[in-house]
């Protein structure tokens, strides 16, 4: 969908106040985050790194003087929904240009890095643009939007940006909560043809085992009690470990585990390319390693995995499960799918629905294939129509259901440890978290925030699932 973009200079100010016509008091950025785990990570840093400049978050957007998107460009509708709410921002910045007011709008992320000083064109409210490798730079890029000119700042820059983002106060740290994300590696070298992430976060590049233990030690110190490990890849982390040895991702996990207060450890999204046998054994070694793993698979049919280019077979990936549910029996799994990739055949499809029947997923994510403007897909002949990719998303997601609902059941009368996470939204409970990530619900008396707890759980809730302390499991 077409917004109402107009084109037009892009060195032409675009009404924003200069620094005479800025209201006094402290400065507030709103960010709204689309797309992956990532992304939710990095706005957290873009907010670090404003706080250090003076900017305090807010969650109301009419408050805001900066607003910042952090973009998803994975499928058209994402990168799309950013077009129409930088529609309404627009119409926003031209009431509050009326009322004399600054507000700067930002776009960041995976559309910023693809689409770069194209938004500024299609998007008149935009003030600054900047791509991933760069939100170290952006308390400089803002200053320069605030004098009123338009930034795009995209170049990978040839510093590490982790060394250069402050680092989040503790008292920040612990409004946070007791579970938190940590970035250890970055960009994909693998090229699957459908997507597009190999453009928009670069090469792989994998942050030190020093500047990762030393993140998490200040999480752990903070109070967060459970630390996921985040990467687009994040298995094919590796690093000089202190001991002067290559490390993979599995001896990472056990030294992360050492860090006293951390009680689980997770990790996503990884490539089934790349799970060793350091990674497998660290999921039959380590306890606080959570029994979950998401491992996307795309397609159950050779034909399409090659097209794919995701270098392996549907039995290669059968034949790791099985390795991984040797070491680690109580292991659920989570995965993704595309449905409809170019050439997609009905036999294609139906190799899809046998693996999934095989393999039983715990939980899972499925799309209809989006040609991305730029990935070999996209050029391929034989693209699927909309309507038979319509019907594949719906068989395949029945079914998928259905597994989630009878992983759910099955863990009724079981008692397993919580994380207690929140406060409930009903007065007297509170809301913990399963070890594969399924909210659970029980009674405050059950234990403080932070804690973890035995739970039995006595029912299903509609997404969540009802429990008791259990004393003394
Ligand atoms: N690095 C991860 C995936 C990151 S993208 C991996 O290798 O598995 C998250 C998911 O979005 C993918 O697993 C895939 O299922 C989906 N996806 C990516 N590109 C897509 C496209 N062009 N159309 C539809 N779904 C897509
Ligand atoms: Fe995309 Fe494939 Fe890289 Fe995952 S492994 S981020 S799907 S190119
Ligand atoms: Fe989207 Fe970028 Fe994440 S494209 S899925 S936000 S890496």
């Amino acid at each position: 969908m077409e917004t109402d973009a107009t084109i037009e200079d892009l060195d032409a100010p675009t009404g924003a106040p200069t620094n005479d016509r800025v209201a006094e008091g402290p400065k507030k950025v709103f960010v709204k985050t689309y797309g992956c785990q990532m992304n939710v990570y990095d706005s957290q840093r873009m907010s670090d790194a404003l706080a250090a400049d003076g900017y305090s978050s807010t969650e109301k957007i009419e408050d805001a003087d900066l607003i910042l998107l952090n973009t998803c460009h994975i499928r058209e509708k994402a990168a799309e929904k950013v077009y129409s709410e930088l529609g309404r921002l627009r119409q926003m910045k031209n009431e509050r240009a009326l009322q004399g007011r600054e507000m700067l709008v930002g776009v960041t992320g995976c559309v910023a890095q693809a689409e770069g000083s194209e938004i500024l064109r299609r998007a008149p409210a935009v003030d600054l643009v900047v791509g991933p490798q760069t939100y170290h730079r952006l308390p400089d890029v803002v200053k320069k939007a605030r004098s009123g000119r338009r930034i795009v700042e995209t170049e990978y820059a040839i510093e590490d940006k982790f060394e250069h983002l402050p680092q989040p106060k503790r008292a920040e740290l612990a409004r946070r909560g007791v579970t938190a994300f940590l970035t250890v590696q970055e960009g994909c070298d693998k090229f699957c043809t459908f997507c597009v992430v190999p453009y928009t976060r670069g090469s792989e590049v994998s942050r030190s085992v020093s500047q990762i233990v030393s993140e998490a030690e200040r999480l752990a110190e903070a109070g967060v009690r459970e630390v996921t490990l985040l990467g687009q890849n994040v298995n094919a982390w590796h690093g000089e470990g202190p001991d002067g040895t290559e490390w993979g991702l599995g001896r990472l996990l056990f030294r992360l585990a050492e860090i006293p207060g951390i009680a689980r450890l997770r990790y996503t999204t990884s490539h089934p390319r790349d799970m060793d046998d350091d990674l497998i054994a660290a999921h039959r070694d380590l306890r606080v390693l959570m029994p979950y793993l998401h491992l996307p698979v795309q397609s159950g049919s050779d034909r399409i995995l090659k097209a794919m280019n995701r270098q392996h077979k549907a039995a290669d990936y059968l034949r790791l499960l099985d390795r991984i549910r040797q070491a680690r029996p109580d292991i659920a799994l989570s995965g993704d799918f595309i449905v409809g990739f170019p050439g997609e055949s009905d036999a294609d499809f139906e190799d899809t629905m046998r693996l999934v029947e095989e393999v039983q997923y715990a939980s899972a994510y499925s799309f209809k294939y989006s040609p991305r403007p730029g990935t070999p897909g996209a050029e391929m002949s034989d693209h699927v129509p909309e309507d038979i990719k319509d019907d594949r998303l719906q068989k395949l997601q029945a079914l998928l259901t259905r597994q989630q609902n009878e992983f759910a059941a099955s863990l009724v009368g079981k008692t397993f440890e919580t994380l207690i996470e929140k406060p409930g939204r009903k007065a007297g409970q509170v809301v913990g978290r399963s070890p594969w990530l399924q909210p659970v619900i029980v009674d405050e008396s059950a234990g403080k925030i932070g804690d973890i707890v035995s739970v039995r759980i006595t029912r299903l809730g509609t997404n969540s699932l009802y429990g008791e302390a259990v004393q003394g499991h």
